[in-house]
């Protein structure tokens, strides 16, 4: 019984090895998931483990967004990879400088004809890794102690997203201020995915210089470095509500005194012109408009 089933493996196995070409087309790659970096060269590998028929039909299709197109076809590179790239042995293609773009699914379709098999496929995904740009960062330039705050720092073009870290004074803060014996006392939070870097309560010691960093498998990319003050107490709050009322009355004030003014001016001008049209003409108006002024603000003044 054990012979039997011993022989019986053995026929299998021998079949299987001396055969291979009744089996027909087999594909097989190294990478089924390849990551390049954006302008540099990548290779997607697409082996022919058995085959026999002499020349078989090789293609290559891009799938993007589920949509399929000819990268290599009738012996030649097109479409999207047309000057860009070349077939190696035996059915690999290579990118000389890929692109962003050059992200989605490849497929590598080989047909034997003259095999009994006669036809395998495989798909390898491609993702380009993108080095980040500069992010945009937002300091607020002055925040009172004790109050919340929040910094940000944004960035997206790197692929993969890129994680955000931020540093004060050219330091970097660690994600969590308690790991830290000098920030210890800080109220700081980092979400290293969105770039926030949130206060709950500012203290005069987090005033300084702040920049972030976007850095991804690519490479990373800083924004300058910008200053954030911090005051004891509301100076700028007071300052901006005291000028708010100064202007405020400013401006009540100018206006009772100008329709005030108009109304006297209105009056006089009837009543002066009358009779001293003829020795002057705008001179008048003039002494009269300030005079009228004076008056009033020497009688607010009393
Ligand atoms: C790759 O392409 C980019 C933009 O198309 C170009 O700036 C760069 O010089 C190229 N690199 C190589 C090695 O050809
Ligand atoms: C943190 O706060 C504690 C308690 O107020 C204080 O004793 C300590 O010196 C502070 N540490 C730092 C580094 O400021």
């Amino acid at each position: 019984m054990a012979n039997a089933r011993l022989i019986a493996c053995f026929i299998l196995y021998t079949s299987l090895g001396h055969v291979p070409s009744s089996l027909g087309v087999i594909l097989r790659t190294t990478d089924k998931i390849v990551w390049a970096n954006e302008f540099e060269p990548i290779e997607l590998t697409c082996l022919i483990e058995s085959i026999s028929t002499n020349n078989p039909r090789i293609e290559w299709k891009k799938i993007k967004n589920g949509v399929p197109s000819y990268v290599y076809f009738q012996n030649r590179i097109a479409g999207d990879l047309e000057h860009r790239a070349q077939l190696r042995e035996p059915a690999n293609i290579l990118i000389f400088n890929t692109t962003r773009s050059d992200t989605a699914e490849y497929r590598c379709e080989v047909a034997a004809i003259d095999d009994q098999r006669d036809f395998d496929e495989i798909l390898i995904s491609l993702a380009v890794r993108v080095k980040p740009v500069v992010p945009r960062c937002s300091v607020p330039e002055a925040v009172t102690v004790g109050t919340s705050t929040e910094l940000r720092c944004l960035e997206n073009e790197g692929f993969p997203a890129p994680q955000y870290r931020w540093f004060h004074n050219s330091e970097e803060l660690p994600q969590d201020p308690k790991n830290s014996p000098r920030l210890v006392n800080s109220s700081y939070s980092i979400n290293p995915d969105t770039g926030g870097l949130k206060f709950r309560r500012v203290r005069k010691e987090d005033a300084g210089e702040y920049y972030c960093q976007a850095k991804n498998d690519a490479g990373h990319a800083q924004c300058p470095s910008q200053t954030m003050e911090v005051y004891d107490v509301d100076i700028l709050g007071i300052f901006l509500k005291g000028f708010g009322a100064v202007v405020l009355f400013i401006c009540v004030f100018a206006t009772i005194c100008h329709s005030l003014k108009r109304g006297c001016f209105d009056k006089k001008g009837h009543n002066e012109n009358n009779y001293n049209w003829p020795a002057q003409n705008d001179g008048v108006d003039y002494g009269d408009a300030d005079e009228g002024h004076f008056r009033h603000k020497s009688s607010f003044i009393i």
